[in-house]
C-alpha cells in the first residue's frame, strides 16, 4: 500500500489539466451494453474504479480494451451472462448501474447488492423501485438484485425522489433501461447533475429519445434499438473543484484548464464568497453555454469563514465537502458545514483534527472554528474524497504529513502528485 509523504507549507503555482469525469465516465461504460457492437469512450481517466468497471464489463462477456490514444473501446457483441458479481461490485458501488441496461438488453439480470460504504448507508430501493414501474420483477436471492423483464420493459411516469432529494445512479440505471422500453418513460424528480446529462446526451446520440436534459423532469421515448457510440466525456468538475481549493489553500494562483464552469456555479461562489477570485479564461458570465477552457484561481489572503450545505445539484457538492472543510479550517472565524446527501460523511473530520483543525461535529454538520495554521500529522485515508482533503491539508500544513492508504485517493484523482507537483506541490509517493 503506498503512502504519500507531503512537505508544507507550499505556495501552488501553474497551469493544471482536469481529466474527464470520473463519475460520468462509469454509466456510460454501462451504456455500451445497451447497443450490440463497438462503442468508444474518449477522455476516461486512468483510475482504478474505470479499470474495475473495466472489469465487470469484461466478466458479463464485453471486450474491453484501453487502446493507446487513451480511448476505451468496449465490444458488447455478446453478453455471456448478465451477472453483476459480488466480487466485482463489492470493490465499487457504481457496478450497480449495469443492472439497468442488462434489464434491458437480456430480458434479466442479476447484480450483487452494493453492500457497506466508508461515506455511510447507501440504499438502492429507488433503483428497484423506478425498475419495478418499468414492469420488472425484481427479487433479493442471496444477496443478489435479481431482476426479470421477461415480456420486456413498458414505459411509465416515475417518481424518483428519496429522503435526500433525487438519486444520480438511479436517475442513470431507470433512464438506461427506459432507453429501450415500450412507450414513453416520465421520470419525476430526475437527478440533475451534469454527470447525468452527459449519459443522456450519450444516450441520444446512441439512438435515443430523451427530452428535458439537465432539469428535474425528463421524458424518455422508448425505441427499439440502439446504435454504438463514439462518446468523449465531460471534464470532472469535482476534479476541477479540489484543484481551485488547492490554489485557495496555498494561497497561490492555478490557471485550470479543461474545466466548466457552468457546471460548478455553487462552488465558484462559494469561493468568491470567501475571498478567493474565480476568473472564466474567456471573460463573461458563467453560462451553461460558456467556454470549456478553463479558469484562473486565486488567492492572495486567508479566506473568510462561511457556511455550506451540501445538496443536489445545482447545489453544492457533497463530493466537495471534505475539500471545504479542510479550506475553512483556516478561515478566518467560524464556519458550519451540513451535509445533507450522506449525513455521516465525515471520515476526514477525525484525521484533519490530527492536523490541529478545530471542528466540532453534531449530528450531520460541523462546526469548523478557524485556526492560524494546521500541522503536520500521520493521518489515514479513508473515502476518496476525504482522502483528497487530507492532502489539501498537507499542502497547507507546517511540517510532514504521511498519509496512509493512499489508493483511496487513486479511486479518483489520477496521479494528483505528478499534476501538483509541477505546480509546486511537494509530494512523494512511498511504498509502505
Ligand atoms: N439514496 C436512497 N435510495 C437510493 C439511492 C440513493 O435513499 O436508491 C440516497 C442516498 O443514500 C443519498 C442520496 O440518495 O443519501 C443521493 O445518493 P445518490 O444515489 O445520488 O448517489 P450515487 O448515485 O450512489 C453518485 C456519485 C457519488 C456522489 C453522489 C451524490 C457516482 C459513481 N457516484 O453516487 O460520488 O457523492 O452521486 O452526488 O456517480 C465520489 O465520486 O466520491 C462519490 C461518492
Amino acid at each position: 500500500m503506498d503512502v504519500f509523504r507531503i512537505e508544507g507549507p507550499v505556495r501552488l503555482s501553474g497551469t493544471v489539466t482536469v481529466n474527464g469525469s470520473k463519475n460520468a465516465s462509469l454509466p456510460i461504460m454501462a451504456a455500451a451494453v445497451l447497443a450490440p457492437g463497438k462503442s468508444v469512450l474518449k477522455g476516461a481517466p486512468r483510475l482504478s474504479d474505470i479499470s474495475v468497471f473495466s472489469q465487470l464489463l469484461t466478466d458479463i462477456g464485453c471486450k474491453v480494451a484501453r487502446e493507446a490514444n487513451g480511448n476505451i473501446s468496449i465490444d458488447s457483441t455478446a453478453i455471456g451472462k448478465p451477472v453483476g458479481e459480488y466480487d466485482i461490485v463489492r470493490k465499487m458501488r457504481a457496478g450497480i448501474c449495469i443492472l439497468g441496461p442488462l434489464l434491458a438488453r437480456c430480458g434479466k439480470a442479476q447484480v450483487s447488492m452494493p453492500g457497506g460504504c466508508a461515506i455511510g448507508y447507501r440504499p438502492v430501493d429507488i433503483h428497484l423501485r423506478g425498475l419495478r414501474e418499468l414492469g420488472a420483477e425484481i427479487n433479493l436471492e442471496n444477496g443478489y438484485i435479481v431482476a426479470d423483464a421477461a415480456r420486456g420493459l413498458q414505459g411509465n411516469e416515475i417518481f424518483l425522489g428519496g429522503p435526500f432529494g433525487s438519486t444520480v445512479l438511479g436517475t442513470a440505471n431507470v433512464m438506461m433501461a427506459a432507453t429501450l422500453a415500450k412507450g414513453t418513460t416520465v421520470i419525476e424528480s430526475a437527478a440533475c447533475e451534469p454527470e447525468v446529462a452527459d449519459l443522456a446526451n450519450c444516450l441520444n446520440k446512441m439512438g435515443a429519445k430523451i427530452t428535458g436534459i439537465g432539469s428535474p423532469r425528463l421524458v424518455i421515448e422508448g425505441v427499439k434499438q440502439l446504435r454504438p457510440f463514439e462518446y468523449q466525456v465531460i471534464p470532472d468538475r469535482i476534479e476541477a473543484g479540489t484543484f481551485m481549493v488547492a490554489a485557495a489553500i496555498t494561497k497561490g494562483c492555478l490557471h485550470i484548464n479543461n474545466c466548466r464552469l457552468q457546471d460548478l456555479m455553487a462552488v465558484v461562489d462559494k469561493l468568491r464568497h470567501i475571498g478567493v477570485t474565480v476568473e472564466a479564461e474567456k471573460s463573461g458570465p458563467l453560462r451553461r453555454e460558456a467556454s470549456e477552457a478553463g479558469c484562473i484561481v486565486t488567492c492572495s489572503g486567508r479566506v473568510r469563514s462561511t457556511d455550506i450545505t451540501t445538496q443536489p445539484y445545482p447545489g453544492f457538492p457533497t463530493d466537495l465537502q471534505a475539500q471545504f472543510m479542510a479550506l475553512l479550517a483556516l478561515a478566518d472565524g467560524n464556519s458550519i458545514i451540513i451535509e445533507k446527501i450522506f449525513p455521516d460523511r465525515f471520515m476526514h473530520v477525525a484525521e484533519l483534527s490530527r492536523m490541529a483543525a478545530d471542528l466540532r461535529k453534531e449530528g450531520s454538520a460541523v462546526i469548523v472554528s478557524g485556526v492560524d495554521k494546521l500541522i503536520a500529522a500521520p493521518v489515514m485515508a479513508s473515502d476518496l474524497r476525504a482522502s483528497a482533503a487530507l492532502v489539501l491539508a498537507g499542502l497547507a500544513a507546517q511540517g510532514t504529513t504521511i498519509i496512509n492508504r493512499v489508493y483511496h485517493i487513486d479511486r479518483g484523482y489520477e496521479k494528483i502528485e505528478e499534476r501538483l507537483n509541477p505546480v509546486g506541490a511537494k509530494i512523494t509517493r512511498e511504498s509502505a
